[in-house]
């Protein structure tokens, strides 16, 4: 069962979620606090090691308050675009806790970051190239595709044969060739296997591979073996959470034995997203029509492929909760094609599933939607993103940002 019940009874009655739709309106991103938080501490302490370091990728979520609670946490950032860097900025945290992962970028981008002092890594020999002739003399770090993906679906493997990232392993002469001819300083190698894998074995081998590597450099300051920890998106039908416990241990020794090799200190970063807002963040929408068409019955809801975009670009599965009176169905069950309210065929949220009976005026949660799910919403059929609350560590349920207006659809247009 979702946060909404696992904690007291008075934190219910303050957030039930036909409460929260009526106030904020629907579709709403919901937030918790606690959980966000604890999150943070389960990456924070995965590596006991004053060389360990967590830099929160911002891609999965950047809300402004989200991003607070984060830096309060103590972890760092990666950005994966200007307009990144720029929130991160804004959410406070200093330019040298800001990794910029970029790829296939314009001088002018590299230049936002580097005119902040805020580390790049660029993500191709012609890239590095342009670094060098451009910034000539200045910090640059190197993604490497060291030829181990994973990832819970093709799209979101990002290294291995299939993928346009990194520096191929075979490319370190040419590496060496450009950081010279430009006097760059080559201060970090880092990667990224993929998203979303539940236990570590092909991370920990893109790890080992990313040490040999690292030993080939004399005065790397650091290298990020990047995110991609899993959260199970099926905890109703009794899919544990990913076991953190071996990853830890045999991460821990990895890089004491590549700390005691370089026999210098070499600061190693990972780089979670999903693993950090995915829980914390539910969706909430209303049902607003139900129908039989060739057999299938379609539950229409407002939670359109603009909301949450996951399930038609990954396949990805949520599991939802259904709520009706500020009580949550269980039982009569009844398989349903549940879609929203955007006009095309595919807009479908959950395919064929077994939920409990849903009528007009129900209430639907779509859990873990914390992680790419606002972050990649939009304006399609010209509709409004919805607001986000957070429910605070008071239970309290605050906006930390308002739904879109019409007006909002309006900006910038040359009229
Ligand atoms: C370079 C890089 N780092 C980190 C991440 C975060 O991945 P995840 O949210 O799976 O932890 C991504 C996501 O695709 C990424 O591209």
């Amino acid at each position: 069962m979702s946060w909404f019940f696992t904690k007291s009874v008075d934190f219910y009655r303050q957030n039930r979620p036909d409460h929260l739709l009526t106030q904020y309106g629907s579709p709403l991103y919901a937030y918790n606090e606690q959980v966000l938080r604890e999150r943070c501490r389960d990456m924070k302490n995965l590596v006991d090691s004053p060389l360990f370091g967590v830099n929160y990728s911002t891609k999965a979520n950047s809300n402004l308050t989200l991003l607070n609670i984060i830096r309060e946490e103590g972890l760092d950032a990666d950005a994966m675009s200007p307009g990144e860097i720029h929130v991160l900025l804004q959410a406070g945290f200093k330019p040298e806790q800001i990794f910029y992962i970029c790829n296939n970028v314009s001088v002018e981008e590299m230049a936002y970051a580097v005119e902040r002092d805020i580390c790049v890594s660029v993500d191709s020999l012609s890239q590095l190239e342009l670094f060098g002739r451009a910034f000539a003399g200045r910090r640059v770090a190197v993604r490497i595709n060291t030829g181990h993906g994973a990832g819970h679906n093709e799209k979101v493997v990002t290294a291995g044969k299939k993928t346009k990232f990194g520096v191929n392993d075979d490319q370190i002469t040419d590496i060496k060739a450009l950081v010279k001819r430009y006097s760059l300083r080559l201060c970090g190698l880092n990667q990224h296997v993929g998203s979303l894998f539940m236990e570590g074995s092909a991370y920990l081998a893109g790890a080992r591979l990313l040490m040999e590597l690292a030993l080939e450099f004399d005065d790397l300051e650091f290298i990020d073996l990047g995110g991609g920890f899993g959260i199970s998106y099926y905890k109703q039908a009794g899919e544990g959470p990913m076991d953190l416990a071996p990853l830890s241990r045999e991460l821990t020794e990895l890089i004491q034995n590549f700390q005691h090799r370089c026999g210098r200190p070499v600061h190693c970063k990972i780089e979670p997203g999903r693993y950090i807002t995915a829980e914390c963040g539910v969706l909430l929408g209303n049902v607003l029509a139900r129908k039989v068409n060739s057999g299938v019955t379609y539950v229409g809801t407002d939670l359109g492929f603009n909301v949450l975009q996951r399930p038609i670009m990954y396949d990805a599965h949520h599991e939802a909760e259904i709520y009706r009176d500020g009580v949550c169905l269980e039982g009569d069950h009844e398989t349903v094609t549940v879609v929203g309210n955007i006009c095309e065929s595919g807009d479908k949220l959950l395919k064929a599933r077994s939920l409990p009976r849903m009528q007009l005026g129900d209430v639907i949660a779509v859990m873990d939607a914390g992680a790419y799910g606002y972050s990649m919403a939009s304006n399609y059929n010209n509709r409004l993103r919805p607001a986000e609350v957070l429910i605070g560590l008071d239970g309290q349920p605050r906006l930390i940002r308002r739904r879109d207006t019409l007006e909002d659809l309006m900006r910038g247009f040359a009229l």
